[in-house]
């Protein structure tokens, strides 16, 4: 729903949860560079998984691998 949301779609993520705070939200997780690794290896499979035209895929990733870094949130291992 959050994705559907940012992407321009139905905006029930923001009715249901409100403002997305995605970072704040992750606080309570240690969220390392491995847990991002992984995050990404099953989000690369489900990305694939749509088969979508080079420049969707392209745009999408490059959001994904970003957003992805951007709630890294403990060192590694710690
Ligand atoms: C980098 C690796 C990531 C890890 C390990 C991770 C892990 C988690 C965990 C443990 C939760 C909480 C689940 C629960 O409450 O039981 C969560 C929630 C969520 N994550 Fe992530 N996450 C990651 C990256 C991302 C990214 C990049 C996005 C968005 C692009 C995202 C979007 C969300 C959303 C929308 C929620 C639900 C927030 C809510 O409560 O409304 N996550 N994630």
């Amino acid at each position: 729903m959050f994705l559907e949301q940012y992407w321009g779609g139905p905006t029930t993520y923001g009715e249901e949860r409100g403002h997305p705070r995605l970072r704040m939200r992750h606080q309570p997780f240690r969220v390392t560079p491995e847990a991002k690794d992984r995050w990404l290896h099953h989000m690369r499979s489900a990305v694939d998984s749509l088969e979508l035209p080079p420049l969707y895929e392209g745009t999408l990733w490059d959001y994904m691998e970003r957003a992805a870094l951007s709630m890294v949130n403990s060192p590694s291992g710690a």
